[in-house]
């Protein structure tokens, strides 16, 4: 079992020109999908929940179920974009080993007190925090943003000094959920934030990304790739067909398995668009 903070992990991917996959669940059929691609890809996954999915399910469950599974690979449970102060602080004392605060709707002072306020607590709990600036476009659970903001890479400098944040999502074009129309992404854009950021970069919004894009964003310097929506989408696909094919069914354990298996399946690619696969061995051997 190999459960440690998102600091290491993204540092290392972010030196050695890969990226780390962050994957949204929701129960804990998707939980274990998720570690199950990770041992079988030898990969470090980080396993993320947004403040919605925890209204479903308070995060000391998923924390819990973390630490009874255990788990062949580095894993790393983080809550996905933050909403308040209060909850971050639950979710480390639940046995979260990384936090996000989104404050990228607010001011920009305000975002600045409200993430610094986050690390200064993060510190003494010895969890990461990632922060965002610029805005990411679409919807994510109850978060709705119209006005995407591309991050302005002399900004993305004064925010991180400021903050001491430990890595920043950066808004490049993409946006949450599926697109009506091709992202435009502005891949440039990571070379020059990462000249004047020296934390890892966090893109958000992959899901029906081409993959092409998501590769070359990982090249230009993507040290962790969000993906939600096609996961929740590979998961209600798989109950679905069961159900179509099994009208008699009863046991939830039969329909769910069928969405966790899809989820496997879809997990092991990101792994590879990431090419974060075999890359676990030499991060657990690092800590040990
Ligand atoms: P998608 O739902 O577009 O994959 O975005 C995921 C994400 O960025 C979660 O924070």
């Amino acid at each position: 079992m190999m459960l440690m903070t998102t600091k290491r992990m993204l540092r290392a991917a972010s030196q050695n020109g890969y990226a780390v996959g962050a994957f949204n669940v929701e129960n804990a059929e998707m939980l274990q999908a998720v570690l199950a691609a990770a041992e079988e890809m030898e990969a470090p996954v980080i396993i993320q929940t947004t403040p919605g999915t925890l209204r479903y399910l308070p995060p000391e469950y998923f924390a819990g179920m973390l630490r009874e599974k255990g788990a062949g690979a580095p894993v790393a449970l983080h809550l996905d974009h933050g909403s308040s102060f209060e909850l971050a602080v639950r979710c480390m004392e639940a046995g979260y080993t990384s936090v996000m605060i989104d404050g990228s709707a607010l001011p920009y002072e305000e975002n600045i007190r409200l993430t610094a306020r986050v690390c200064a607590s993060a510190q003494d709990h010895g969890v990461p925090v990632e922060a965002e600036l610029g805005k990411v476009g679409g919807k994510e659970d109850d978060l709705e943003c119209s006005d995407a903001q591309y991050t302005d890479p002399d900004q993305a400098a004064d925010f991180v000094r400021r903050t001491g944040v430990d890595s920043l999502a950066v808004a490049i074009g993409t946006a949450h959920g599926f697109y009506k129309v091709e992202p435009r992404l502005d891949l440039d854009r990571i070379i020059r934030i990462r000249e004047k950021v020296d934390v890892p970069l966090v893109m958000h919004g992959a899901s029906g990304v081409p993959d092409e894009k998501v590769r070359r964003a990982v090249e230009n310097g993507m040290a962790k790739v969000n993906f939600a929506t096609e996961l929740r989408a590979a998961f209600s696909q798989g109950v679905k067909e069961y159900l179509e094919k099994d009208h008699g069914v009863y046991d939830p354990k039969k329909y769910l398995s069928s969405g966790a298996q899809k989820v496997r399946e879809l997990v092991k690619e990101k792994i590879c668009l990431c090419g974060s696969q075999g890359k676990a061995r030499d991060l657990m051997a690092q800590v040990e």
